[in-house]
């Protein structure tokens, strides 16, 4: 069974001559539960958009359930929340799903349902039909979620999903992508806080400057760091780096 994603060798040099990934291997395995934690500029946010063909790469190839990223049928697996919200202002919210759904290609009973689905799961019921500027920054982010699982990707790719979110609502998207994790779909995480790392993740990756510092457990990082704590880890890891 191909992995859910397989990086190899990925360099990105972006036109002003920044180098934001170098030699990037990374591989993830089909269902696995994985973060990827780093300081700002590390490089995280351009491997997510190069994994979503966002962005074209200066050499390396990246493989989705062993299809090249570029393969439509690629695009289809996977389902992604940015770190910035961004939401089309003139779409309501079941708008903004139902469009989403259109777009990869689903049929409208279908997307019309599933996007009923999504409302209820991610509490929007109350603003199905409001323009997203009138949605509070909380409740943006749950449409940014509800978006991503629209067209149900077997890979599932959240860029820092509980920043600046209140406590319940990082505890209910807990509570939502572990329920994901269980039925099977790959995550792959990114945040700045490290307990949620340590709470959801099975592995964790360590990136700095555009490379791959180490990659375990959460267990296996600290022994492997000799550390008590994840903060620890990262405290070490990042000071050894380059
Ligand atoms: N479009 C761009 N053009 C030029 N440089 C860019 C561009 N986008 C990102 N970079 C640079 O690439 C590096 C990596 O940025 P990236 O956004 O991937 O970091 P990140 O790990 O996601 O950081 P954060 O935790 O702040 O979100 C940074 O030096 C950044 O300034
Ligand atoms: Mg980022």
């Amino acid at each position: 069974m191909p992995p859910a994603l397989d990086t190899r060798a990925l360099t990105k040099r972006y036109d002003d001559g920044t180098l934001a990934l170098e030699n990037f291997d990374l591989t993830i395995p089909e269902g696995s539960f994985f973060g990827l934690l780093g300081p700002n500029g590390a490089g995280k946010t351009t491997l997510i958009n190069a994994v979503c063909n966002l962005i074209r790469v200066t050499a390396g190839e990246i493989l989705i359930f062993g299809q090249p990223t570029t393969a439509l049928d690629a695009r289809r697996q996977v389902g992604l929340a940015e770190q910035d919200i961004n939401l089309d202002r003139f779409l309501s919210v079941r708008e903004t799903l139902i469009y989403h759904g259109g777009y990869f290609g689903m049929e409208k009973d279908d997307a019309e349902g599933r996007a009923d689905e999504m409302i209820d799961a991610f509490d929007l019921r109350a603003k199905a039909d409001v323009r997203t500027p009138k949605l509070s920054g909380g409740m943006r982010r749950r449409v940014l979620l509800a978006r991503a699982l629209m067209h149900r990707p077997r890979l599932v790719i959240l860029d820092e999903p509980t920043a600046g979110v209140d406590f319940e609502l990082r505890t209910e998207l807990w509570r939502y992508i572990r329920q994901l994790h269980s039925e099977g779909t790959t995550i792959l995480l990114t945040t700045h806080y490290l307990d949620e790392a340590e709470t959801l993740c099975e592995e964790i990756a360590l990136i700095r400057g555009g490379r791959l510092i180490a990659r375990d457990s959460a267990d296996g990082l600290r022994e492997r760091f000799g550390a008590d704590s994840l903060a620890d880890v990262y405290v070490k890891a990042m000071a050894t780096a380059p």
